[in-house]
């Protein structure tokens, strides 16, 4: 990136113009396919975060995966926008496997177990303070703070992939026999590894 930051925003524009050569090269019918149709077969719920950036870290390409982000990957049931992308990758799109990936380092689970702060921030990442609540016992029992920080990372992915196979989206899927998937996935920002969490689920469960 330039030294200047006046004409940061150039640099993205001329990196544009490039990678747009660049895949013409390497894919001539790429851009006229994907001007037709989507076919997504992913659906990705993950965090802002800059350093987790989906498509790069899967290895796929545009078109493969309808993507939804937000601070600690969150599924919070009155978030009309989530809700919105799932609609639309579910019965729309007919999507079958549903990704929340969370991510080591996560700044949002660590603003979580820290004291109280205020902004709209504090308000979106109050859930975690919830769940960290519901799992204090095996939290405390962590005594590595930097584990104990990975394990809620962890647990936070775990409750969000369960929140949002409790979607009504979701349970309709499945009432009408689709064969969904709903995976916890946390990505390690120390060695661009991605960890299945094995919590999938696959059919509405009472809790
Ligand atoms: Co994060």
């Amino acid at each position: 990136m330039p030294e200047n930051k006046e004409d940061l925003h150039k640099t993205l524009l001329a990196r544009n113009q490039e990678w747009s050569a660049r895949m013409h090269r390497e894919n001539p019918e790429l851009f006229t396919e994907l001007s037709k149709h989507q076919h997504p077969f992913f659906l990705w719920i993950g965090c802002a975060d800059s350093r987790v950036p989906p498509n790069q870290i899967t290895g796929t390409m545009p078109g493969d995966m309808f993507i939804h982000r937000n601070i600690a990957n969150m599924v919070i049931h009155t978030d009309l926008n989530m809700l919105s992308v799932v609609d639309y990758g579910v019965n729309v799109l007919g999507i079958d496997h549903l990704i929340v990936c969370g991510h080591y380092g996560c700044g949002g689970v660590k603003a979580a177990m820290g004291p109280e702060f205020g902004g709209a921030a504090s308000y979106w990442i109050r859930e975690i303070r919830d769940i960290a609540r519901m799992h204090k016992e095996e939290l405390d029992a962590i005594v590595d703070e930097e584990k104990r920080f990975d394990r809620l990372v962890e647990i936070n992915v775990a409750e969000q992939a369960y929140d949002l196979s409790r979607t009504a989206i979701v349970r309709d899927a499945w009432a009408k026999g689709r064969n969904l998937h709903v995976h916890g996935w946390v990505y390690g920002l120390k060695d661009g590894l991605i960890k299945d969490l094995g919590v999938t689920h696959t059919r509405y469960t009472e809790a």
